[in-house]
């Protein structure tokens, strides 16, 4: 018998039921490409004896022991697509620890605690390859960790969840409210039954927080990223938009650049935020992901494909087998971090962008000066001003010039509190323009 790479699967359902078809389907092509054959030592699932349809493995290797799975001698590859933080990241630093590689696409772990699984993995002198947990299907995380890895990357923009993509592209396209749009994106399958993790950005976070790690060569985790989801996004803010030749997208965005103390940081945000029509990722519709890495030598360039489903994140994920089970024949491993830049996080009121403020106002003299000095109390440039009267009452629609997320803030807390100011309807960042 010659070599053989033996996998431990962990998890079945969307994404390693992917797995499981493509390792069949592929399985000649991926021998010739390893240079041994892949095969499935097990498969943990929670369920063993649910129905799995025809899928290409042998019902005896299922099995409710996932540890157990892992601590066998005759495996050589962990992969886990499971899920969830618990009990994911006692299997896997179990495999790495004893020298096991590790595939996973499970981007809340690495977002909530990915140190841990580093240091398992320097530890036992094996590979962490985690390319499908950011951006499905989307070669990017390598590219980032191997290809510019002699290049300084200074920006990384993203939409980098298809759900609330989806979501926005729909009230884009129709002029839906957020609650239809999402009913939508639920009846067909795009947004899971508890879309709280999409629609509020704590997905698009995690990924922000893997994506400004590898970027820029420090840790930076889950809570490390100013987060804010597309749920107050209304159709007016839309139209409003739409108005300015913008549309709203969920964004990523990291920075890497001197804070307001001179001193090399990071910045890392999730939030909807307005971007003109000409932008590259204003065309990004559907469930679609793009990532826009700007960089000193290389400039900008853009990356671009399905960020989510079962065969597009399995795909990913057997792109990182074929490359850990290869690694392990030639008795080598890849350093799975360069952390060595270890810079501090910026405090969100640091971030620098313009801002479209929407505020229903009485409708009389000096209500214009009233709110102007308000934004000049801040330093806040103003940049359009749209009026539109109602009765007594006025909207105001109000574009900034770039300004400091601090001052913004102050701002609008200042506004709150004058009487001839109704209400404040929407507070929006405007990205991508001059
Ligand atoms: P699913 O919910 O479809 O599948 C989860 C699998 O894990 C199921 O097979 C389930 O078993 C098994 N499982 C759950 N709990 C346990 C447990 N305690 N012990 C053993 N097995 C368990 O998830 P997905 O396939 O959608 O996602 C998997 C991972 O991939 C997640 O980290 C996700 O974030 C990531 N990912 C998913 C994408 C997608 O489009 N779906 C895209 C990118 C990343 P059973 O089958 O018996 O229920
Ligand atoms: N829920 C995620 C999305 C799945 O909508 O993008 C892919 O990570």
């Amino acid at each position: 018998m010659g070599k053989l790479v033996r996998l431990a699967l962990l998890g079945c359902g969307t994404v390693g039921s992917e797995v499981v078809r493509l390792l069949h389907e592929q399985a000649a092509d991926l021998a010739a490409r390893v240079g041994a054959p892949i095969e499935i030592a097990g498969v943990a699932v929670r369920r063993p004896n649910r129905a799995r349809g025809d899928l290409p493995v042998d019902p005896a290797l299922f099995t409710t022991d996932a540890l157990g799975l892992v601590k066998r001698d005759d495996v050589d590859v962990v992969v886990e697509v499971v899920g969830g933080i618990e009990p994911a990241r006692t299997w896997l630093v179990e495999a790495l620890r004893s020298g096991k590689s590790a595939v996973t696409a499970n981007k809340a772990l690495l977002a909530e605690d990915g140190g841990t699984l580093h240091d398992a993995a320097a530890e036992g002198g094996a590979d962490l390859f985690y390319e499908a947990s950011v951006a499905g299907a989307i070669p990017l995380l390598r590219p980032l960790r191997d290809s510019l890895h002699g290049d300084s990357i200074t920006r990384v923009t993203g939409i980098v969840n298809g759900t609330t993509n989806f979501i926005l592209s729909a009230m884009d396209a129709t002029g839906a409210g957020f609650t239809e749009a999402l009913e939508e994106a639920t009846a067909l399958g795009y947004a899971e039954a508890d879309p709280t993790a999409d629609v509020e950005g704590f997905d698009a976070a995690a990924k922000a927080a893997i994506l400004a790690s590898l970027a820029f060569h420090t840790r930076v985790g889950a809570d490390d990223v100013h987060r804010e989801g597309i749920t107050e996004v209304s159709a007016a803010d839309m139209a409003s938009a739409k108005a300015m030749g913008c549309t709203i997208k969920l964004l990523c965005i990291a920075e890497r650049g001197p804070g307001a103390d001179g001193a090399e940081s990071v910045s890392v945000r999730v939030h909807p935020a307005m971007i003109p029509r000409s932008h590259p990722l204003a065309s990004v519709g559907d469930a679609f992901n793009a990532v826009f890495v700007e960089a000193v030598a290389a400039g900008q360039l853009m990356f671009y494909g399905r960020g989510a489903g079962g065969a597009p994140t399995a795909s990913a994920v057997l792109g990182d087998i074929v490359a850990v089970a290869r690694n392990r024949l030639a008795g080598v491993h890849t350093a799975s971090e360069s952390a060595y830049a270890d810079l501090p996080i910026r405090p969100m009121g640091e971030a620098v962008t313009r801002y479209h403020i929407s505020l229903d106002v009485a409708d009389r003299a000096g209500v214009l000066a009233a709110v102007a000095g308000v934004f000049a109390r801040h330093d806040v440039s103003i940049a359009t001003v749209r009026q539109s009267g109602r009765d007594a009452d006025a909207s105001l629609v109000i574009v900034t010039h770039r300004a400091p997320d601090a001052a913004l803030a102050a701002t609008v807390e200042e506004l709150r509190g004058l009487d001839v100011v109704r209400s404040i309807a929407s507070v929006l960042r405007v990205e991508g323009g001059q």
